[in-house]
This record gives structure tokens, sequence and C-alpha cells, in this order.
């Protein structure tokens, strides 16, 4: 049998969202209403790639395509916020939409005749751009949902349904935190990355950060997302979401999901956030090992003015002279050295043009008064 003719073959969840929403979708997802295993081995010029048996998902190649498929499955969630456990391999499609996230998530297309199965109302809340969950414990089973939803209404410019939105603000008075924050991470980062000052508006006036600590957390005056387009050239755009999230000072059950770097992206701004930083010489100092993301952080949670101008106008200031030229100036190796680059650098912060004989000089005259 070839792939495009199987009965009970289904596109599920995103990709057919996006093809109705007319936007180009990253992966194919297809569901196959019974075991997918058994079926993907009944089909003809298909090579077997992965096998995932608890989960009753397979990856083949075909049409020179690797595609994942999955068993239409039914799961419950033992353990409110963590993974849910599958019950059922094989149930039917309706049973396996019924465990997802949204109605425009919750929709099927058959790959046999291109059919779209919606048995939630998908297409309706399509056409009014409405976010809306299942049922009325989506949130309580899975809190990251509730960042899934602003990630998609900022994604799309849609928004929660009124009920949906009420479910979402009850369950963020009272959130529990034994929940899986790699998966908060996750959606984090899909979300922030997209850089939308929209999204950072409502997930600090709905009070989603309450997902993250249940301090209370007052909005920067500062437009993020304007910031981060004027410096976009000198960060990793993977690392625009903790410039935003890096906002919220308790990161406690964020931090164990956090790479060492980005811990570093954030508590280098928080150091420097405890510095009186008087002169260029001082601001330069601090932020010349920083990343500009983490500077970025700073500007936001402490002063803009500074940390754009060092990334503005202090930056890329360099002093040209080496140890090698104060040898052959014979001046022995001291620590002194470094003082005279510090001396030097003090003086061409506010003189940027100064050449490398200028330094020379400079350094001369460091040395007969030094020394
Ligand atoms: N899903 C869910 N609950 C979650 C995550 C996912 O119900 N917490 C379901 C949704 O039906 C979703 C599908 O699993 O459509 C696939 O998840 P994912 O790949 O994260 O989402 P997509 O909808 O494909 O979105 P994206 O375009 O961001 O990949």
């Amino acid at each position: 049998m070839k792939l495009k003719d199987a009965d009970n073959l289904y596109y599920i969840g995103g990709i057919v969202r996006d093809e109705i929403l007319g936007k180009p979708s990253f992966d194919i997802d297809l569901t196959y209403v019974g075991n997918a295993i058994e079926f993907a081995q009944n089909i003809d010029d298909v090579k077997i790639l992965k096998i995932n048996e608890p989960f009753g998902t397979v990856r083949i190649k075909a049409e020179n395509k690797e595609i994942d498929i999955a068993s239409t499955r039914a799961e419950i969630y033992e353990q409110a916020g963590h993974l849910p456990t599958v019950t059922q391999i094989g149930c039917s499609l309706k049973e396996d939409v019924l465990r997802r996230d949204f109605t425009i998530n919750a929709m099927a297309k058959s790959v046999k005749d291109n059919k779209i199965i919606d048995y939630t109302g998908g297409l309706e809340d399509i056409k009014n751009k409405k976010i809306r969950i299942l049922h009325d414990n989506s949130f309580i089973d899975d809190p990251t949902r509730i960042l899934r939803a602003l990630k998609f209404a900022v994604r799309f410019d849609f928004s929660l349904d009124e009920h949906s939105k009420e479910l979402r603000d009850k369950y963020l008075e009272n959130v529990n935190y034994d929940m899986s924050f790699k998966r908060v991470k996750k959606e984090l980062i899909e979300t922030f990355n997209l850089n939308s000052q929209a999204a950072y508006d409502e997930f600090i006036s709905s009070k989603i950060y309450k997902l993250i600590t249940p301090s209370e957390i007052t909005k920067s005056q500062l437009n993020i997302e304007q910031l981060i387009n004027k410096y976009i050239h000198l960060i990793n755009p993977d690392n625009i979401w903790l410039v935003y999230v890096g906002t919220i000072r308790d990161l406690d059950n964020l931090k164990p999901t956090l790479t060492k770097e980005e811990q570093k992206i954030i508590s280098d701004a928080y150091t420097a956030t405890e510095k009186n930083l008087n002169n260029d010489y001082e601001i330069y100092k601090t932020f010349e090992n920083m990343k500009a993301e983490t500077i970025l952080l700073y500007a936001v949670i402490k002063n803009q003015k500074v940390a754009e101008h060092y990334l503005s106008d202090l930056k890329d200031i360099k002093i040209q002279i080496t140890g090698k030229d104060l040898m052959e100036m014979n001046i022995p190796p001291s620590t002194k050295y470094q003082e005279c680059f510090d001396y030097i650098l003090k003086t061409k912060l506010y003189n940027p043009n100064l050449t490398i004989i200028q330094e020379k000089s400079l350094a001369k005259e460091f040395f007969s008064t030094n020394c």
C-alpha cells in the first residue's frame, strides 16, 4: 500500500491549523487511527527509521522525506503539570483530538481525500481569531498551555476566549509549582524569541509570570522589543527570551533548567546593577566581557542610558598598544603594564581617535611619572 492511499491516516494539529491560516508549517505531524507502528511496517517503499513503542510513534523515510506518524492515543494526567500517561494506543480520532490543548490545534485532515475533521469548532475559532481550551481542567492538567496560548495569540494575532481566560486567571491565582519547568522553559523560549512587546505586556498584566514565581512583578516602562531590534546585530537571536524573562528577579524554579551560559547572561546583568557606574571607564570595565544580551537586560532592569552608551559609543574602543610595544620601548615587563594600558584606555574613551603614536607617548608619560 502507498502512504497517500491509506485510510485512517490524518495530518493533525499545527500543520492543519497553519495550512488553514495560509502560514508555513515547520513539521509534518501525521496520526494513524490504530497502531501506527504496525501500519508503517505494511507500507510499500518505506524505511523505518525509529520506533517508540510506549508512545506508539514511528519515524519513517518515504519519498525522501522523514515523517513522524503517531498512533491515535488517549492520555490521562496522573500528576498535574507533568507529562501525561498514555492509557490507550489506537483510540478513535475524536478521543485523540480531545486530549489536545486548543480547538485550533485539534483539527485533522485526511491524507487520502483532504477532508477536514473538526470535532471541536477549530474552523470557527480560526475565523473568529480565538484560542479556546477543550475542557475546564486543561490549564490545571498542563499549565504550559497558558504560555502556549500566549505564544499562539502573539504569533497569529488571536485572543484567548473569555471562558478560557477566566480559567487561566483562576489557575494563576493558585499555581501548583510542582510542574515540569523544562516544559515551561521550552514555551518561554518559543514565546519570547518572537521578540514581541505585546507578549511581554500580556505576560505581566495578566500575571502569567506567576507560573514561574509567586512574587509580584511590576512592568518595565521600556519598550524591550524596540531595544532588542536596535541591537539585534549584536545578539544571538536564540537568547532574546532571556532579556524578557530575566526581568523576573526570582528565577529559582526555572534555574535548574537553564544552561550555564543562560545563567551567566542573567547573573552578570544583576551583578552589574549593584555597581556604581560613574564614568565611562567604569562602564567600559563592567561591560567589556559581557554578552550584549546581558547588557540589554541591564538596560531593562537598571539603566537604559548607561547600557546604550556602552553599546553605541564605547564597545568598539580598543587600545592598540601592546606589551611588545612597551618592551620595544625598553620598559621591563611588570604589573605596571596593565596599569599603563588602563591609563591609556581612560584617555582613549574620551578621545577614541587616539593613534598608536599618541598611545606610545602616553605610555612614556605614564612610566616617567610612575616608575
Ligand atoms: N499539544 C497539546 N498540549 C501541549 C503541547 C502540544 O495538546 N502542551 C498538542 C497540540 O495539538 C499541538 C500538538 O500537540 O498541535 C503538537 O505540539 P507542538 O509541536 O508543540 O505544537 P504545534 O501546534 O505543532 O505548534 P508549532 O507550530 O509551534 O510547532
